[in-house]
């Protein structure tokens, strides 16, 4: 068999695990010939591939990134592209294809899976927010550097009585923060899914500071949102342009609390440094797991299928299961992190 392997998408840790999984698995178990496809589904409408044997992906399974590239394409060509899906793989030359990804790495997996593209799908992405796994691989890289990240903040902000606001990555779902928050000891942990009343974190830092503790760290998902109404002040200047700019979260609730309650605050916005670097040990495992799984799916036939780990066991399951709603932090999970704030 000839395998197509492409990854789409944001980066994240464990790509190259994946992809080395896939090649060891398809080529010394079954005689397979794997191709890498460059710059996900962008490379494979353009037939950009380069063959993967064991040589190329000797050296990999540590690297951050993806030796593959990712890159967007535009609706209207992807449009083109599902309509012509039968005829993709042939112009490509493989029989199958296995597409690692986020939320929108699967939608599109699905409308080619169901167009014709015999395609099985590996979830990945550091928000962890896709429902039919129970985890994904990047998530644990992600929450491990951001944990790093407020242990070195609480040193320098005790040292200077501030209050550190570190921003983390989640637009839609506060997985990173919560489980960063909880691991490193933040004072607030806010996320998505719980709008957030901007008097009562200000008067949570206060009070820490009248117990005669010498800082907070409060966690903040980049998609947090405040309570309607509930920001006093203005944030943000003017750009090159003569614009008013907002900064993210982070920068304004660090401009709310130092104003409120006039103690120092700084923003620290982690951004793309939870993606980069190194996958953990953990990842690397649920992403050669993910791999292997991969290969079998692609060899049972079982296309339109997604890796999902369900316990501790490797499932398949419908891809149109997987995209269906994005996993949210629910409110036990809340309380318990809430208990040790
Ligand atoms: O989905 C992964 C993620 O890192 C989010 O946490 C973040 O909001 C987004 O991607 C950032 O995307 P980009 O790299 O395109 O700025």
């Amino acid at each position: 068999m000839r395998i197509g392997v492409l990854t789409s998408g944001g980066d994240c840790p464990g790509l190259n695990a994946v992809i080395r999984s896939v090649v060891h698995r398809a080529v010394t178990e079954h005689g397979d010939e794997v191709v890498g496809v460059q710059d996900g589904f962008l490379g494979l409408i353009e037939g950009r591939t380069r063959p993967l044997g064991l040589e190329e992906v000797t050296g990999i399974l540590t690297r951050g990134g993806t030796i593959l590239g990712s890159a967007r394409v535009e609706r209207e060509r992807m449009r083109e592209a599902v309509a012509n899906a039968h005829g993709l793989a042939a112009e490509v030359g493989i029989d199958a294809l296995v597409a690692i990804g986020g939320e929108g790495t699967l939608t599109a997996a699905r409308m080619f899976s169901e167009a014709g593209l015999p395609v099985v799908a590996v979830p990945k992405t550091i928000d962890n927010d896709i429902d039919a796994t129970d985890v994904t691989f990047g998530h644990d890289t992600a929450v491990w550097v951001a944990t790093e990240a407020i242990d070195r903040l609480k040193t320098t902000a005790e040292s200077h009585q501030r209050v550190m606001v570190v921003e983390l990555m989640g637009r839609h779902t506060g997985w990173i923060t919560l489980h960063a928050g909880m691991a490193g000891g933040a004072h607030g942990i806010l996320i998505p899914e719980r709008p957030f009343d901007v008097e009562t974190v200000c008067c949570m830092v206060e009070e820490r500071f009248s117990r005669g503790k010498k800082f907070a760290i409060v966690a903040v998902a980049e998609g947090a949102q405040p309570a309607p109404g509930t920001m006093r002040f203005q944030h943000g200047g003017t750009d090159a342009f003569g614009h008013q700019t907002f900064g993210g979260i982070g920068s304004r609730l660090a401009g709310e609390i130092a104003q409120w309650i006039n103690k120092e605050s700084k923003p620290v916005i982690l951004g793309h440094i939870q993606r980069g670097g190194t996958p953990t040990a953990q990842d690397r495992v649920l992403a050669t797991r993910f791999g292997w799984h991969a290969v079998e799916a692609v060899h049972k036939g079982a296309y339109g299928h997604m890796t999902a780990l369900r316990g501790t066991e490797i499932h398949l399951v419908p891809i149109a299961e997987a995209v269906a709603q994005l996993k949210t932090v629910p409110e036990d999970r809340w309380t318990e992190a809430e208990a040790v704030l």
